[in-house]
């Protein structure tokens, strides 16, 4: 494979030489392969955070100077965002806590009747939130390719009932990474009268994303899987549903005026746009941490960061395709395309033994389970619910010898090269030696037995 040489190096993370102990006692510096879950801060996010904490004040209303500044940046910060994704005249960017809230907002602003539409391969956030009176979810059977989501989504809205539709879509799977067609599908929906909502919690990290262009309604994704851990979240896009809608949390900022009647009821006005499902003093700093990631990765460039991300993805494959016990998991086949997250499961291993192993003896800290997204891992795994072996055992031999839960690793803008290899270096030895340690099981997660230190 010819990749360019035109390559950044990996931007500056918190955390980056950070030493951790392993079960023998010695020290290593982390490996931090875990960023689908959440990716370290980045420097750049740190350092204009604590530029501006000491400026730091009540935002909205306050009438010190350091109120009024912060309710500019944070609104400044809105702005940012809106530049970021690229979104059009008359969009909206609500503050959140993160992705899942951002749905689950949505969720309670959609019109009474609306049916919605969702991949039985999403996550969980995107999965269950819609569930709820007045609205009717129709989930759809696990695509195997582009072509079949994009067939399957216009076939099950073609039979749908009038009204109020929404179909609600990953950008990128946190189990396998892969991408889908996104603007394919929201052609589709758009055309049978369904607005669409993007789950980018795990494409914006990793790609540009172009509301104008790729013509979703809504986008939603999380400040601490974007280099920018401070609790804030974003839900983007269009205003009508979301202003004609309860307010998301009634309370102070949601409410432009409160008056008693004469009736001695209490009569609520409350504001459109953000501020109406803002309610609440809001995280300003998570919405300024926000922003600065946002800055910091359009001035890095995307395709410089994914160029460089695709060469850590082939240098990875190539990596665990060498290793025949290793089994990748993929909903759309070996060339799919995807970003830099990669399930996989090893012959004769408990996912969880072998991911507490990568930890305790190599200083490397991925994910195992079922990642949120229980259905797209058991169709992945090719099976129903059963009970894991018990950790450190081997798994039971199952027909086609199918584990019960997967490893997951994910990288992304801070990860050197060096973190990869030292990650199929220890795949390598591990599944060639096996585990040096002895694991026990507490509380359900496998863990090193250092007692036996
Ligand atoms: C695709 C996807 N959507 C939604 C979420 C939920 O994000 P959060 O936990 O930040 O709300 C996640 C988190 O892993 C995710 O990977």
């Amino acid at each position: 494979m010819t990749v360019s040489t035109d390559v950044c190096a990996p931007l500056a993370v918190l955390g980056h030489d950070v030493q951790v102990p392993l079960a023998s006692g010695e020290k290593v510096t982390y490996a931090a392969l875990d960023y689908a879950a959440s990716a370290p801060a980045l420097q750049r996010v740190w350092d204009d955070v604590a530029a501006y904490a000491p400026y730091y004040g009540s935002v909205h209303r306050g009438a010190g100077y350091l109120s009024q500044l912060s309710t500019d940046l944070f609104e400044q910060s809105r702005r940012t965002v809106a530049d970021f994704l690229d979104l059009r005249d008359g969009d909206q960017v609500v503050f959140t806590r993160a992705t899942t809230d951002s749905l689950n907002l949505l969720a309670g602003a959609l019109p009474a009747g609306t049916r919605v539409f969702a991949f039985e391969t999403e996550h969980h956030a995107s999965l269950l939130p819609w569930r709820r009176e007045g609205v009717t979810v129709q989930y759809l059977r696990a695509p195997r390719s582009h072509g079949e989501a994009v067939a399957a989504l216009d076939e099950a809205l073609a039979a749908a009932a009038d009204g109020p539709k929404l179909f609600c879509v990953t950008g990128a799977s946190n189990v396998t990474g892969e991408l889908w067609p996104v603007a394919e599908l929201t052609g589709v929906a758009h055309r049978r009268g369904a607005r669409v909502v993007l789950d980018a919690a795990q494409l914006a990290p990793h790609h540009r994303v172009s509301v104008r262009e790729l013509d979703v309604d809504w986008v939603a994704f999380s400040g601490h899987k974007l280099y920018a851990p401070f609790g804030a979240g974003v839900l983007a896009g269009r205003s009508d549903w979301l202003d004609a809608a309860q307010p998301y949390l009634a309370g102070g900022g949601a409410s432009r005026t409160v008056a008693r009647e004469a009736d001695g009821s209490v009569a609520v006005e409350w504001h459109a746009g953000p501020a109406r499902h803002e309610a609440g003093s809001p995280n300003v700093i998570g919405a300024y941490a926000i922003a600065a990631a946002c800055r910091a990765l359009t001035e890095a460039g995307f395709e410089a960061l994914e160029r460089r991300e695709q060469q850590l993805v082939a240098r990875l494959r190539d990596g665990l395709a060498a290793i025949p016990e290793v089994k990748v998991l993929s909903l759309f086949g070996e060339d799919a395309a995807r970003v830099g997250v990669l399930s996989f499961v090893v012959r004769g291993w408990n996912s969880s033994h072998f991911s507490a192993a990568l930890s305790a003896e190599y200083g490397i800290g991925v994910r195992d389970g079922l990642f949120c997204a229980h259905p797209l891992v058991r169709t992945l795994l090719g099976g129903e619910d059963a009970a894991p072996s018990e950790c450190g055992a081997p798994e039971p031999s199952l027909p086609g010898e199918r584990s019960l839960n997967a490893i997951r690793v994910s990288f992304g803008a801070g990860t050197p090269e060096e973190h990869v290899d030292r990650f199929l270096a220890a795949v390598r030895e591990l599944v060639t030696d096996g585990a040096k340690w002895t694991y026990r099981n507490e509380g359900g997660r496998c863990v090193a037995d250092t007692a036996a230190r």
